[in-house]
């Protein structure tokens, strides 16, 4: 996985615990790294081990760290790709085109990276269903990305995010409802 998702897993812990947490974690993951490169790549199972490690110290399940995890990331993420984003958008038009315009400018812009596919499908003006596939199986990263993108459009109070099928499966469905 693209070095920028460790980058920022690493700053997500040092600004919700501290540094010596980060410490605490590489130390009990046995990972022997003395940071992460923007630019690398890195093994998923580094993540995973992280996010397991947060877990333990903090008693919040796997999936809610993945989830504060990703919500964390959006302001970054967008940062990073605001190239790709139309100044009018608001929640819906950002998620119905982050496969076209996001995953896909990541893919060819590193053809290293192999985010996850997304099909955003328009039920109506009040809701989209999102189809997550990825051997990674993180959808629970992906829940929190769609609530940090509803943060950042302001819009948070008006979006609700369920998973309609097993958030740990390979290909999970997501019900994103508008208020
Ligand atoms: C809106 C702008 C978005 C940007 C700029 C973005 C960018 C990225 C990048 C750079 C990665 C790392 C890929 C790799 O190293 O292979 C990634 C992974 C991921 N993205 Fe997005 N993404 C966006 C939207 C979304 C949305 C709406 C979802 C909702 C489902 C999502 C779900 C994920 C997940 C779960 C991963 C972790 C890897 C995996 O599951 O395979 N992303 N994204």
């Amino acid at each position: 996985m693209h070095g920028s998702i460790f980058a920022f897993l690493k700053r997500f812990v040092e600004s919700t615990y501290d540094y010596s947490t980060w410490m605490k974690i590489m130390d009990t993951t046995g990972i022997r790294r003395t940071g992460y490169q923007m630019q690398e790549m890195y093994p998923t199972q580094e993540l995973v081990k992280i996010v397991g490690a947060i877990s333990a110290l903090s008693g919040k399940t796997p999936h809610q760290v993945q989830e504060q995890f990703g919500t964390f990331l959006v302001p970054d993420l967008l940062m990073i790709y605001k190239k790709y984003l139309k100044p009018d958008w608001s929640t819906y038009d950002m998620l119905l085109h982050a496969e076209d315009h996001m995953h896909s400018a990541v893919r060819k812009n590193d053809t290293r990276t192999s985010p996850p596919r997304l099909s955003v499908s328009k039920v109506s003006a009040k809701l989209l269903v999102i189809d997550y596939y990825s051997e990674r199986r993180m959808a629970s990263v992906g829940i929190g990305i769609v609530k940090g993108i509803a943060a950042y459009f302001n819009e948070a109070e008006e979006v609700t995010v369920t998973p309609m099928t097993n958030p740990d499966a390979v290909r999970v469905q997501l019900r994103v409802e508008f208020a």
